[in-house]
């Protein structure tokens, strides 16, 4: 096939990995990987993390490049366009979006949070705080209603001005230009924390598995977590993959991203856990351990105030990229399946993702007694995202492409039209027709019961 001349979508393969290692890597690596570590024993879980993400995760990376490269559409067009005469495949476009709404509204919580941190930090007001005045902080931040919300429609708003831009100069651009500055703070972060004294018990807790810490739920939230951290199951991937040239190679391209993604989920467990080790902090504190535990650590250590600012502005810049890849997916299907410019639906999908995010954002503070099954609006709304709708929606996936599509074109596609030799293409299929639905299977089943 012939390179097109005028791409519709990212312009090089580099571009096509930083921009979609950038969807991928986020506030999932850095936030929500080490609390869920911390959580779930440790070295343990990250030996099964790992396992499900080179033995799931990249082929399920390849199988949404393949439907978004072959079909050239959005999440819902993709199997409008694949599915032949069976339209009931759409439903899984739609489940998409509405698991990329629901992502979008909690994720954007947090990472409104990073805005009111990188200010924080950067002006010196979380300097020499007593422990107890660090926690002080973060509470009265995230249970107040006006603060917490602006910094999350800031977000949203940033977020929005990048997908106006459209996918090369925004989605690509930003890609390029902040994955970089990602790895060289994070690389910073790492030196600091290492250089610690008393970083040794950090780094056990990390590497070294105790499996008698391990439980159904929590393997299958190490599953949960690789979905979330790898964007799979629900069709950002699947948006990415349609703007991938046609010469690019699929299997390359996904290896790439998917060791990206594990390689920052991992030096951010070396940045965080030395450091929570090194000052007698508590790993297992849950999803607050970056924001109450981190600047305690900050202000133990020199030059605290400059590596709390670095620390946060990675975060940000971590969220960005990701949230830019939420809202690609919603606004490629309003511009593609409903036919609105690209500046309304960005602006329409941003104003009722804030509606719903606002009462993920309030379920800290004026709402957090309004639970279901125990758990406040943000749990729930992380929990069911990345604990049911992306498996689940990765296992319908893998049913479309391995059952329902034809092998020949899978082939085809994955080979670039034959032009590659794919050598390692019946491997691939073995797992997309067989290993991962009963992975998946298996590990649903098990969690919900356990
Ligand atoms: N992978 C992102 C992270 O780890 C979160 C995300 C999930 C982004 C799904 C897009 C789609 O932060």
């Amino acid at each position: 096939m012939s390179t097109n001349p005028t791409p519709r979508g990212f312009t090089s393969n580099i571009g096509a990995i930083l921009a979609a290692a950038g969807g991928a890597v986020g506030l999932g690596n850095i936030w929500r990987f080490p609390y869920m570590l911390g959580q779930n024993g440790g070295g343990a879980f990250l030996l099964i993390y790992i396992l499900f993400v080179l033995l799931i995760g990249i082929p399920l990376m390849m199988t949404e490049f393949i439907i978004g490269r072959r079909s050239q559409r959005n999440v819902v067009g993709a199997y409008k366009a694949l599915s032949g005469g069976r339209k009931g495949w759409v439903v899984l476009g739609i489940f998409g979006i509405v698991a990329a709404f629901l992502i979008y509204a909690f994720y954007s919580v947090v990472a409104g949070w990073t805005l009111n941190y990188i200010v924080l930090s950067g002006s010196g007001r979380l300097a020499g705080l007593e422990p107890d005045a660090v926690a002080n902080v973060f509470a009265n931040f995230t249970q107040g209603s006006f603060l917490p919300l602006l910094c999350q429609l800031l977000f949203l708003a940033l977020t929005g001005i990048v997908i106006t831009m459209g996918v090369q100069k925004g989605i690509e651009k930003v890609g390029k230009i902040l994955m970089p500055i990602l790895f060289l703070l994070l690389i910073l972060m790492c030196v600091r924390s290492l250089t610690l004294s008393g970083s040794q018990e950090g780094m056990k807790f990390l590497f070294k598995p105790d499996f008698s810490k391990l439980t159904g739920q929590s393997v299958l939230s190490a599953l949960g977590q690789s979905f979330f951290s790898l964007s799979i199951g629900m069709g950002a991937m699947v948006t990415y993959g349609s703007y991938i040239r046609k010469e690019d190679r699929l299997f390359k391209t996904s290896i790439w991203i998917a060791l990206c993604d594990l390689l920052v989920a991992v030096l951010a467990g070396v940045v965080i856990f030395p450091a929570v080790f090194a000052f007698g902090m508590d790993p297992a504190s849950g999803p607050e351990l970056v924001y109450v535990v981190l600047p305690n650590v900050f202000n133990n250590m020199p030059a605290g105030t400059l590596f709390s600012l670095i620390f946060f502005l990675l975060l940000g810049i971590a969220a960005l990229t990701s949230t830019i890849s939420l809202l690609e997916i919603i606004v490629a299907f309003a511009v593609e399946e409903l036919h609105w410019k690209r500046t309304t639906a960005s602006l329409v999908s941003t104003l009722l993702v804030f509606v719903v995010g606002a009462f993920c954002t309030l379920s800290f503070g004026p709402l957090q007694n309004a639970k279901l099954f125990d758990r406040t609006i943000f749990d729930l709304f992380d929990l069911i995202t990345a604990s049911y709708l992306m498996p689940i929606g990765a296992l319908l996936m893998t049913i479309f492409l391995g059952w329902c599509y034809p092998k020949a074109e899978v082939k085809d596609e994955l080979s670039n039209n034959g032009t590659l030799k794919a050598r390692a293409f019946e491997l691939y299929y073995i797992i997309l027709r067989y290993i991962a639905p009963l992975a998946l299977v298996i590990i649903l089943i098990s969690g919900i019961i356990g």
